[in-house]
Parts: C-alpha cells; structure tokens; sequence
C-alpha cells in the first residue's frame, strides 16, 4: 500500500442474487452486465473496481442512478461484502476484521452523511450532533461542548434546541454534516449528500464543503450522480458506469481527454472555463516577458480578462515562482477542444 493511500479498494465486484459464482463464471468470460442478468438472473453492481483514495483528498464517485455507486460505498463502512476483492482501510483488511474490531473501526476511523440526513426527529439539533459521542461513550459535557462547536462551524448557532422539522433541507443537511465531523474520524462518507437539495442551497453546501476542507483537510469520499458538483469538489474525480469504472482523474484531466464516450457526454454541458485550469495548459517557457502574472491554479475564466491588455501572461507556483505562461490562443484552443462553451 502506497503511503498516500487511506483506502484501497483491489479488484472488487459484487453480485447480488443467489448464485454469485455463476455470475462470475459469466463475467469472466467476458459478458456484460446485462448478458449475465439475462442469463443468470444475477446482477452485477460492481465489475473489478480498483481505486485508491489519498489521505486529505477529496475523492469523489460520479456515476448515474443505478451504476453502483452506493454498493461501492457501502463496501467501505462494509455494510456490504464483495463477492470478490479487497477492501483496506488505514493498512488493515477490514473484511478481516471481528465484530468488536469492526464496530471500533465504524465509530472511530469513519463518518458518513445520508442523503436524507438520518437525523433522530425527537432529539434537538445539538443531541443529534452529540449522538455519535453519546454512543462512543464520551461524557456528557464534553460531547456538549464538541457539539455546540460543530454547529458553530457548520453556521447554525442558535440553532441548538431546535428539532429537524423546524429546519430546511440545507439546514438539516449542516446538522449530519456536523454531526459527521464531530467524530473526529479521518475519513468522511457522503453518499449523494447534497443531491436532495435545492440548487442553490445545494451550491452553498458544496462551497462549505471546500472552505471547511481547507482546513480540516479530512479524507472525504463523496458519491454523487451530478457531474458538475463531481468536478467542483473533487481532488480527483472517478467515474462509474454499469458498475465498471470508466476512468479516474483529476478535473481537468477528465474534462481535457475524456476516456470515451460516456464520459464525453457528461463534458459537453460543462463550463470549461471555470474548471481548466491555467497550470494544465500553460507554455513551459519561463522567458517570455510578462507583464502580469497568475497562480498556475487559477482557471480559464479567472485569467481570460487580462488578454484584454496583454498578450502573455506569466504563471507562477504557490512559491510565487515563474513556472511558464500562457496566450489568449492557448487559453481559447483549450476551450474549444470537445465542442467547448464559454458561459
Ligand atoms: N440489495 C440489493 N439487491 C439486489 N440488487 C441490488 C441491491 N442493491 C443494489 N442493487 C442493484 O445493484 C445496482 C447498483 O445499485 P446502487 O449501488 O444502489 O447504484 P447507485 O447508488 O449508483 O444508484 C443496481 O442495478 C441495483 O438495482
Ligand atoms: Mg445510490
């Protein structure tokens, strides 16, 4: 295991029905998902996933309903066994593990926030925060406090004694999010967290989300169906169909060379401009005379404005050292690769 690595999912498939192993026999011999439901009457959530998710990164599973994104997660709170492969979590097989050791590992290495919040309706905001403390054995004072803090931070002070019929959906969501980071664990599980919100309350909770992780700077492995909000959290962004993943990459990378046509179809609707960034297709030189000069993660949409006056602009690292530059040319070819829109 690299020593990145937090989680390491090896060669995972999961077929639910009664007879797994025909089903494997199946898809070894090259069916597809659909050919071995046809046959077997199996079906095949997961086909041979592997990943691996870095310590502090976002990592993010996009894939649409049905594509086994769920299954996927649930392996890692192992709600789920795989019918084969592996699942290690901070070095240690967690299908290896005993009951005692494996109810540790759920309330102390992990955290997960619902789609419908999974909030307890007769408790206030600050016992449900406190809930999994309460659980963990931690006394009551002291859960209070971590609690009143978390709700702080999620932006809901004031809100202690309030209950979760007298909260919107984005207020109610603040609540399993804290309630999650309350728990201190390394890694946080957000399965379509944000996909029953509102547009705009949902855009606030992804713009949250970020802030809170620069500092927190916790391992989150967040599921969503929504491409856009895949490529605006994640570090790096894996992308699942038919329970078989398609391709693993960062933003940029994904939307710059999509790896067929699946992944094409959800790149057309994107607004390039805010997601390329400067440093992915900047010119290596470092001589080009420049009078202005950007951060190397600024995005097309930050540094086109300046091509109204310069011709080059420079692009630094986060050490404010000259790194390369870049020209309206390249910043526009950039753009229009893949039937771009500028909006
Ligand atoms: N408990 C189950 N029993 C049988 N089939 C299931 C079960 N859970 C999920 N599936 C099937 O596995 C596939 C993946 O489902 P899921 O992981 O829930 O997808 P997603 O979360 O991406 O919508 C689907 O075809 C779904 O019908
Ligand atoms: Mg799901």
């Amino acid at each position: 295991m690299s020593e990145r690595a937090i989680i390491e999912l090896k060669n995972i498939t999961k077929i639910f029905g009664e007879s797994p192993e025909e089903a494997l026999q199946l898809l070894k011999k090259g069916l597809s998902k659909s050919d071995v439901q046809a046959q077997s009457g199996q079906v095949v959530a997961l086909n041979d996933v592997s990943l691996s998710v870095n310590r502090g990164e976002v990592f993010v599973v996009m894939g649409l309903s049905g594509s086994g994104k769920s299954t996927l997660i649930r392996h890692i709170n192992r709600l789920i066994d795989p019918t084969s492969g592996s699942v290690v979590v901070n070095g240690r097989d967690i299908l290896d593990m005993a009951v005692e050791d494996l109810r540790t590992y759920r309330r102390t290495e992990i955290a997960m926030v619902f789609q419908n919040f999974g909030l307890l309706p007769h408790r206030s905001v600050l016992e449900n925060v406190a809930y999994g403390l309460e659980i963990r054995g931690v006394s009551k004072p002291k859960r209070r406090k971590t609690a009143f803090e978390w709700i702080e931070t999620v932006g809901l002070k004031g809100y202690e004694n309030s209950r979760p019929h007298e909260l919107s959906g984005g207020q109610k969501q603040r609540v399993g999010l804290a309630r999650a980071l309350a728990m201190d664990s390394e890694v946080l599980l957000m399965d379509e967290a944000f996909s029953a919100l509102d547009p705009l309350i949902r855009s606030d909770m992804q713009e949250q989300l970020l802030d809170l992780q620069k500092k927190l700077k916790k391992t989150i492995f967040f599921i969503t169906h929504d491409f856009n909000e895949a490529i605006r959290l994640g570090d790096r962004v894996a992308l699942l169909n038919e329970g078989e993943l398609v391709q693993i990459g960062r933003p940029e990378e994904i939307i710059l060379q999509p790896a067929n046509q699946y992944v094409v179809d959800f790149v057309r609707d994107v607004n390039r401009a805010r997601v390329i960034k400067v440093g992915a297709i900047m010119g290596k030189d470092e001589t080009t005379p420049c009078e202005v000069a950007v951060d190397q993660s600024a995005s097309c949409e930050d540094v086109l404005p300046l091509f109204a006056t310069h011709d080059w602009v420079g692009v630094v690292n986060e050490k404010n050292e000259r790194v390369g530059s870049i020209s309206a040319k390249q910043v526009i070819s950039a753009l229009a690769r893949h039937q771009a829109t500028i909006s």
